[in-house]
């Protein structure tokens, strides 16, 4: 379904967000990031450049991953869109949730959600090695952790052995 804007400017919306029907009426101008936090308040999903850039506002669109912060709320007119609250159980962390955190994939988690996202729309068999995580990951800006062990909890959330192919102790880069 194409929203139509109203002659107010007021665009009728209706859509699925995390498994559940969604209607709503917002000025066609509404962003879906905007949409998402302030309309439904779904607040996981990050606005760090609001641009494009940094990755933080990535959501799925029919099973894609999307940058929420550079579309309209009316371009996901009759989607199907998952959150990072989509992929979390009512109780407790989902796999890669549980990865991330014991093996220490986030420091302050502005980027995480995003982060959660692009893996959860990836098939792992894409990316088989350390190079290729890094590479799908090159769109989600991480400031805090030099990706080290960002990459070390994908390995774990995949099955791969958590050392990595060189046998490297998971820690952060620097660290003696
Ligand atoms: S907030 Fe959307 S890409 Fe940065
Ligand atoms: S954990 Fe802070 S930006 Fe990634």
């Amino acid at each position: 379904m194409k929203a139509i804007a109203k002659p107010t400017g007021i665009v009728e919306l209706s859509m699925e967000v995390n498994g559940e029907p969604v209607s709503a009426t917002v000025p066609a101008r509404t962003l879906l990031a905007d949409f998402l936090r302030d309309r439904l308040r779904l607040t996981g999903t990050h606005l760090g450049c609001e641009h494009g850039i940094c990755g933080a506002c990535t959501i799925l669109m029919d099973g894609n991953p999307v940058r929420s912060c550079i579309m309209l709320a009316a371009q996901a007119d009759g989607a199907s869109l998952t959150t990072v609250e989509g992929i979390t159980p009512k109780e407790g962390l989902g796999p890669l949730q549980r990865a991330f955190k014991d093996h220490h994939g986030l420091q302050c988690g502005f980027c995480t959600p995003g982060i959660l996202m692009t893996l959860t729309a990836a098939d792992p068999k894409d990316y088989p090695d350390d190079d290729a995580i890094r590479e799908l990951l090159a769109g989600n800006l991480c400031r805090c952790t030099g990706y080290h062990n960002i990459v070390a909890a994908v390995r774990a959330a995949w099955g791969r052995d958590v050392r990595g192919a060189e046998g490297e102790r998971p820690g952060r880069e620097g660290d003696a």
